[in-house]
């Protein structure tokens, strides 16, 4: 796999990948499926922030995406950054996730990143990243139940977080 920039071409292709889960799934909050307009108004939400939003090929084909973005908006949090990752529905299981999250870790701790914090449903869709944030050092710090609902349940969520650095 390999790791580059998003640029404006993907708008497309990351929104293909994310409307999939919109749709099918409880690992994102969102409702509405996005419009090619709302993604290229996140690309650029994220370049602003100067953090990462890095695109995943294999064989020259994207099979997945990944940034970080404002956790709060308050600007003391600034240091803190929420985590984003998304692989295409059939590029999942394969272990590229594990991948991808290092490739934003590393990214994020250039771009002076010291806490990343993961808010993730708290379902059985969710399972994989739970387990994939664990892996990568990512601490469960605190559930908020039946804080959103999507398809007639209420979802609660898991919040993890990592330290990138420390003094
Ligand atoms: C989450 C995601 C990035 C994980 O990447 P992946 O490469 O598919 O990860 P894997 O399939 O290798 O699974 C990661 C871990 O979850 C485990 N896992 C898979 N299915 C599981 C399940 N149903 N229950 C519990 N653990 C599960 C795997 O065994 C693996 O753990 P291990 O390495 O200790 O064996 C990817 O599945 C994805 O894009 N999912 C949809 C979007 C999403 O959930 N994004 C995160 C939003 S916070």
């Amino acid at each position: 796999m390999v790791f580059r920039p998003v640029t404006g071409d993907d708008v497309a292709t990351v929104l293909d990948i994310y409307n999939h889960y919109i749709h099918t799934s409880t690992v994102t909050f969102d409702l509405d499926l996005w419009s090619e307009h709302d993604m290229a108004h996140k690309i650029d939400a994220v370049a602003d922030l100067g953090m990462p939003f890095v695109i995943a090929e294999r064989d020259g084909d994207v099979v997945g995406y990944a940034y970080l973005s404002t956790f709060r908006e308050k600007a003391a949090y600034n240091t803190t950054m929420e985590n984003t990752l998304y692989l295409r529905d059939d590029a999942r299981g394969l272990g590229l996730g594990r991948l991808l999250l290092a490739e934003l870790m590393r990214l994020g701790s250039e771009s002076g990143v010291r806490e990343v914090i993961a808010v993730i449903a708290n379902t059985a869709d969710a399972a994989p990243s739970i387990r994939l944030h664990e892996n990568a050092g990512f601490v469960r710090v605190g559930e908020m139940d039946r804080v959103g609902r999507k398809f007639d349940e209420w979802v609660g969520v898991v919040m993890m977080q990592k330290s990138l650095s420390h003094d």
